[in-house]
């Protein structure tokens, strides 16, 4: 008896907690880093005209702002070679912006700031926007530019998985017991339906030949900056309410949270490494921030 109250108990603090954190009031434009130091919106976006609309055609690209009002020259880019995770999967970039795969408005569109090397670094200062707490590293700046950094220019091998070959799978012993339909991910298995009430599945994948596909959008939301909103269409068991996040990422994410206990951080990477979950491990931990 007296064990049950403590459970309760122990129950009711985490409740707390997780609804304290639900309470995260973001004091600086949610957009961010993405201001574009001072241009706005229409760094990306451009109501007229494509890139030219912006002053920032390089070539004449007839497709250019066919996806997305799109406002940047990205033709330096069409038909480049993204080779990540350390060698193993190749992604030829489209070759024009009027492709309808999900590595247009999810991948190349980011690129054509965030390379360096094929796509010109313009007003991009390469160094992080957001100040980390010390848990990070203090020997260099943190870079921004993918394609340019200090590893070498063209360098993509140090990247996480991502485009049309990075495939986000279902079963077996090291995926969720998810299911895929068009490339949309179903979590209805009993740990993956586990996980999505203890933390969420905010992820947003593209879809390419029935198969969900990660890409820069899937882990990042470029709008949003520095905060998530878990409301009754999120597919989350979170408490609803806003939560501090960091480099535009989908999910809840501070690692600037004050309890270093803190696990919300893995539990990000864990929405699709499911066999490092604590569901799959039988660890009743859920999130905890
Ligand atoms: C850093 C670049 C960037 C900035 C700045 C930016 N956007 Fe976007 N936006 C994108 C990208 C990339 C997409 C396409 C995302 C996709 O389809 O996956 C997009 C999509 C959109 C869409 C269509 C899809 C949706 O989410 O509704 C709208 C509307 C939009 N943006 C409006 C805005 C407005 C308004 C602002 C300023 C408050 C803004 N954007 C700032 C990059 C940007
Ligand atoms: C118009 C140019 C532009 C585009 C397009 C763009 N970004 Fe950025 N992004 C920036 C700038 C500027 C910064 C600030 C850092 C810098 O100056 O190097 C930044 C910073 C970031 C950061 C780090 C923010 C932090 O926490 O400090 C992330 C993450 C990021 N961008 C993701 C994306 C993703 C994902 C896309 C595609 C959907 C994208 N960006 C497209 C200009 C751009
Ligand atoms: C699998 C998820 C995932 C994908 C896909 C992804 N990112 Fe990120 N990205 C992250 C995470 C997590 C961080 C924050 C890392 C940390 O805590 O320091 C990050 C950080 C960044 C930063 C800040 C600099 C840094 O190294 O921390 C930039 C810029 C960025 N991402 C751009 C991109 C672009 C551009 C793409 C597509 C080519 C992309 N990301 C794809 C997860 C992802
Ligand atoms: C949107 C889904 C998704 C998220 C979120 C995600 N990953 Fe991945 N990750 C993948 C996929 C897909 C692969 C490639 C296939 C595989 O190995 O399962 C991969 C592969 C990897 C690899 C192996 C790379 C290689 O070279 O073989 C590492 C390490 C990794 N991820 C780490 C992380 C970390 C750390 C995070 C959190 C910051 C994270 N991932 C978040 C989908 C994701």
């Amino acid at each position: 008896m007296r064990r049950q109250v403590l459970v309760t108990l122990v129950l009711l603090a985490a409740a707390v907690c997780a609804a304290a954190q639900a309470g995260f009031v973001p004091s600086t434009d949610v957009l961010g880093a993405h201001m574009n130091y001072g241009r706005g919106c229409t760094a990306c976006h451009a109501p007229h005209s494509g890139a030219s609309g912006n002053g920032k055609a390089k070539t004449a690209d007839p497709s250019s702002g066919d996806s997305a009002l799109w406002g940047e020259d990205v033709s330096g880019l069409y038909g480049k070679t993204i080779t990540t995770g350390g060698g193993k999967f190749v992604e030829v970039l489209p070759t024009s912006m009027s492709a309808t795969t999900p590595d247009v408005a999810g991948m190349m569109t980011c690129l054509g700031c965030h390379d360096g090397n094929y796509a010109s670094s313009a007003m991009m200062r390469n160094r992080v926007f957001e100040s980390l707490p010390s848990t990070y590293g203090a020997n260099n700046t943190i870079p921004t530019l993918l394609g340019s950094g200090i590893t070498g220019v063209g360098n993509y091998l140090n990247e996480h998985p991502v485009g049309l070959s990075a495939k986000i799978s279902c079963g077996g012993s090291s995926n969720w017991d998810c299911s895929q339909s068009n490339g949309v991910v179903s979590m209805k298995g009993a740990n993956s339906s586990k996980f999505v009430s203890n933390y969420g599945f905010f992820i947003k994948p593209g879809s390419y030949a029935n198969n969900a596909v990660v890409v820069c959008t899937t882990c990042h939301d470029e709008h949003v900056m520095n905060v998530v909103t878990v409301n009754s269409k999120t597919a989350s068991g979170l408490p609803a309410g806003k939560y501090a996040t960091m480099f535009f990422l989908r999910a809840p994410y501070n690692p600037n949270d004050t309890n270093p206990g803190s696990n919300q951080t893995a539990q990000f990477c864990r929405q699709c490494h499911a066999d490092k979950s604590n569901e799959m491990n039988g660890s009743s931990a859920g999130t905890v921030f």
